[in-house]
């Protein structure tokens, strides 16, 4: 027996299907506009809780050096939570408008009038500013380490490239295994990947936790006040001078450095009469003369931690370098930087030409170089994959 149907005609069937899909496309639409903010919702929730995890984690691993709310332990690790790691510029705003009055200035169409006008409002910028310089200047001083509100940025002074995200990570996870030459201790490698004691998540919350002290353009000077210790810098190298001692080749600059100068075929057979320590080695290369402020970073130059394990598997395999020594390869590396620009960047291709300084030759001893190639030739360790 044929079964009855609700709808009989088949105008209103098509009429019910029609109905039903524009309600399920409704329907469709309202969860699609709304899952924005689902999700916004979730990822703050999210957030919340990795912040949460990573103030645990920090509160137990951290606090030691870094200080309960990581201000920096005097004398022991710098501070995180500080304008100066978040990249804060006192000056920013002073500097901006200094800027475009000064654009105005050199136009052509400006008025005399106007001219005038700006030349008084520069007049006060620029005693406002040396003001703020003077405030920051008392607020810091005697803080270890030191501040320079010309340099704002720990990250534009290290030369990173990279998010800030990304610096704290990378420094968790790999450690400043060389900071123990100028901390009395070191910042270790916190991944286990590395040796270290903690998994990748709970580093990415530690992370998240870190990120969240960013206080955007809201950071005073109470913040700066309230650092106990600022990160060390390495000594700049064109301030050490090297005064009577008998360097390699006397007189190069950052300005006037000739390679022509540069005779490998004497500096080699005279070196060889050296035999390096590479005790005095570490301690020129991360103090001395600075090489590890540049070595220490990825994105800055080769790291230092495989330099021999790279020239013997890498550099000297290349072409360009056939017919050196490993020894032999450090010493042009070190006195003509600009001789072969080495590859493998993090962003892929060369480093840069022209960064390492020029003027090493001026700045060492033979003694000096060999035990900086004694020390380098203890870097041994497996390259990373
Ligand atoms: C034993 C002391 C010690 C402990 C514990 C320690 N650190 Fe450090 N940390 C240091 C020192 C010292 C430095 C400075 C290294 C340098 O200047 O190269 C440093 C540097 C850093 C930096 C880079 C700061 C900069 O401006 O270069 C970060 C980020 C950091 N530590 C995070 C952490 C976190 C997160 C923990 C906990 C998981 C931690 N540290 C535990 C001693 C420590
Ligand atoms: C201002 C930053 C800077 C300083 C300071 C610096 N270097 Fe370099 N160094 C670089 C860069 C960038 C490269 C890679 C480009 C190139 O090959 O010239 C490099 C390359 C090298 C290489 C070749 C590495 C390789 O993987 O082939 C060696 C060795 C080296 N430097 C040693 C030193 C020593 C030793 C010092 C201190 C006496 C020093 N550097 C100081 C930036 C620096």
């Amino acid at each position: 027996m044929l079964q009855r149907l609700i709808f009989e005609r088949i105008e209103q069937r098509i009429l019910v299907g029609i109905v039903a899909f524009l309600a399920i496309m409704a329907l469709v639409g309202w969860l699609a506009i709304n899952e924005g903010g689902r999700m916004a919702a979730f990822e703050e929730q999210y957030n919340a809780r990795s912040i949460e995890r990573g103030a645990a984690l920090f509160n137990v691993n951290c606090t030691e050096c870094h200080g309960p709310d990581g201000r920096g332990g005097a004398g022991v690790a710098p501070a995180l939570n500080s304008p100066y790691l978040f990249g804060h510029d006192f000056l920013a705003e002073y500097d901006r408008e200094l800027i475009s009055l000064e654009q105005e200035r050199n136009n052509q169409d400006t008025t005399p009038e106007r001219v005038a006008e700006i030349d008084a409002r520069v007049q006060v910028l620029q005693n406002d500013r040396q003001n703020m310089i003077n405030q920051i200047d008392t607020v810091v001083s005697n803080k270890p380490g030191g501040y320079d509100p010309e340099h704002p940025s720990r990250l534009d002074d290290l030369a990173w490239a990279g998010s800030l995200r990304a610096f704290v990570l990378t420094t968790l996870i790999h450690g400043r295994p060389v900071s123990a030459n100028y901390w009395p201790r070191p910042m270790s490698a916190w991944s286990q990947t590395a040796g270290g004691p903690l998994r990748m998540d709970q580093l990415e919350d530690i992370v998240t936790y870190i990120m969240n002290w960013d206080k955007g353009d809201a950071w005073t000077l109470e913040d700066l006040a309230a650092v106990n210790q600022f990160p060390i810098k390495p000594v700049d190298p064109s301030t050490v001078v090297a005064s009577d001692r008998q360097v390699i080749v006397p007189g190069l600059t950052d300005a006037n450095a000739n390679p022509d100068q540069l005779d490998f075929s004497v500096i080699m057979p005279e070196l060889a009469n050296y035999t390096g320590d590479p005790q005095n080695g570490q301690a020129l290369y991360n103090s001395g003369l600075a090489c590890a402020g540049c070595h220490l970073v990825a994105a800055t130059a080769p790291i230092l931690d495989g330099t021999w394990t790279r020239v013997q598997d890498v550099r000297l395999q290349d072409p360009a370098n056939a017919g050196l020594t490993g020894e032999e390869y450090l010493a042009h590396s070190i006195l003509h930087p600009n001789e072969y620009i080495a590859p493998g960047a993090p962003t892929g291709g060369n480093y840069p030409a022209s960064v390492m300084p020029p003027y090493f030759a001026s700045r060492l001893t033979y003694q000096d170089l060999a035990d900086l190639i004694a020390y380098l030739k203890t870097q041994d360790q497996p390259l990373p994959n």
